[in-house]
């Protein structure tokens, strides 16, 4: 267990779920030291602001190739000495030697219940698919996009009337649960990742890694 375990986070957009991660530490055991985004006008930054925590942007468009961009970021994530990186809505493909730099501290939350739906648009992917369930996946960051070990999933069920917005909603509920849930998880070290491997409490989980549905979510919140 960690005092003052260091997340920096990483995203690109709106930020809601960096609030969720923000709003939920000081009943967690980890505190947010930085948060960097790729789009200079990115909400979340101002989020992070209003919440005390230091930010920088990096517009990616201002450098040349991607291995030179994810360089500098690292060199700037780097000042905040994090113990974790954490990915929240950060839409940009990370450079090999980003991911290698980062190998076990690295975390990213995709809106599907992987190993289905990797990519965009996965609502409607799984609405097409006729799938009679959609969720969330937490998972550590490989080279593959949308793989590696998962940690933690969301799970809900698809009911005739949902639409790629109502899943949206649903999803991004759980996911402001199960976030700051899985960071506090990892910060505490009840989870671990050993050979690609997740425990909890030293009990091997699945590939699936500890699942949680969103019935349960709703009596937890
Ligand atoms: C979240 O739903 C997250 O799962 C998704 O981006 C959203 C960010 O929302 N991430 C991915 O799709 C990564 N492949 P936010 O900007 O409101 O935090």
């Amino acid at each position: 267990m960690t005092d003052n375990y260091r997340v920096v986070v990483l995203l690109s957009g709106s930020g809601t779920t960096l609030q969720a991660i923000l709003d939920r530490q000081e009943q967690y055991c980890y505190q947010v030291v930085g948060v960097l985004s790729n789009r200079p006008d990115a909400h979340g930054l101002e989020r992070a602001s209003k919440a005390g925590v230091d930010t920088c942007s990096l517009d990616h468009k201002r450098f040349s190739s991607r291995e030179s961009f994810d360089l500098e970021l690292v060199k700037r994530i780097d000042e905040f000495k994090p113990d974790l990186v954490v990915l929240a809505g950060y839409m940009r493909i990370l450079s090999r030697a980003f991911v290698k730099h980062y190998q076990g501290k690295l975390i990213n939350i995709h809106p599907s219940l992987l190993p289905r739906h990797k990519g965009l648009n996965t609502y409607q992917s799984a609405l097409d698919a006729g799938d009679k369930e959609h969720g969330t996946s937490v998972h550590y960051v490989t080279e593959e996009l949308d793989s590696g070990s998962v940690v933690m999933q969301a799970t809900l069920d698809i009911t005739d009337v949902d639409t790629a917005k109502t899943l949206e909603q649903r999803v991004k509920v759980m996911e402001h649960h199960l976030y700051p849930k899985a960071i506090d998880w990892i910060a505490s070290g009840r989870i671990t990742i050993q050979n690609d491997a997740i425990s909890l409490d030293k009990k091997p989980l699945g590939p699936q890694g500890y699942r949680i549905s969103e019935k349960s979510i709703a009596t937890a919140n």
